[in-house]
């Protein structure tokens, strides 16, 4: 076996199948790491463990689902929705505050009812046919409520509109009735209850 001259003393004296070790120092650069971690593990256990400076995992989630609800939270109670007088309005500025909902990025109908809402994932919601019903009322139902199971959250994402917004979402979709767009959803069996919105 070839050993260097400076290899002599840092040669360990076990053999393994003929594999001798050299005794070498550990990079420096390796110990540091080494001692850092050690350093905040020591540093961790003490500042979540010992003086609970920083929340554990059940305040964190606490607190996010509090933050969550905070920013989710409904200005409208459930009761004043159920009282509120749903109607379909023919004014073109209500319609087109509809139509802005419908196209928007927090509530996101376009994506799963059309851009025209000839169905995509969710409803043609310009036919005659209908899941839910197609009364002011029952429209107002499927979209503050949702179908969660079905993929559509309350408010189409799970934002809430006021009384108001979802009106005019109401009134903009009564407005689609008849619009025949191009590529509409075929029609299923389960859209049984056949009426006209608005
Ligand atoms: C993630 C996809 C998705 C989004 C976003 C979504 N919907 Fe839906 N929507 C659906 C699905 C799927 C159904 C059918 C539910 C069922 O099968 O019972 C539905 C049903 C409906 C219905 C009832 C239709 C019927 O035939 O009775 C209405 C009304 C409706 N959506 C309006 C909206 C409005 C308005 C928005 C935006 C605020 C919206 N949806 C956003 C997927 C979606």
């Amino acid at each position: 076996m070839n050993i260097l001259d400076d290899e002599k003393d840092k040669l360990l004296d076990h053999e393994y199948d003929g594999i001798r070790e050299l005794d070498n120092h550990m990079p420096v650069w390796w110990l540091w790491l080494f001692y850092f971690t050690i350093a905040f593990g020591v540093g961790y256990v003490f500042y979540y463990e010992v003086f609970e400076w920083g929340p554990d995992q059940h305040e964190e989630y606490e607190l996010e689902m509090a933050a969550a609800a905070e920013k989710y939270k409904s200005d409208e109670e459930p009761a004043a929705a159920a009282s509120f007088e749903w109607a379909y309005s023919d004014d073109a500025a209500i319609i087109d505050k509809g139509k802005e909902i419908f196209m928007g990025m927090s509530n996101l109908c376009f994506t799963c009812h059309g851009n025209a809402g000839e169905g995509l994932v969710g409803p043609n919601l310009t036919d005659d046919y209908w899941l839910h019903g197609c009364s002011a009322e029952e429209l107002a139902k499927s979209i503050t409520e949702g179908f969660p199971d079905k993929g559509m959250v309350a408010y189409g994402s799970g934002a809430p509109m006021s009384n108001e917004d979802v009106n005019a979402v109401i009134s903009y979709i009564g407005s689609l009735q008849g619009t025949n767009p191009p590529n509409p959803k075929a029609i299923d069996e389960a859209r049984a209850v056949q009426c006209s919105a608005n």
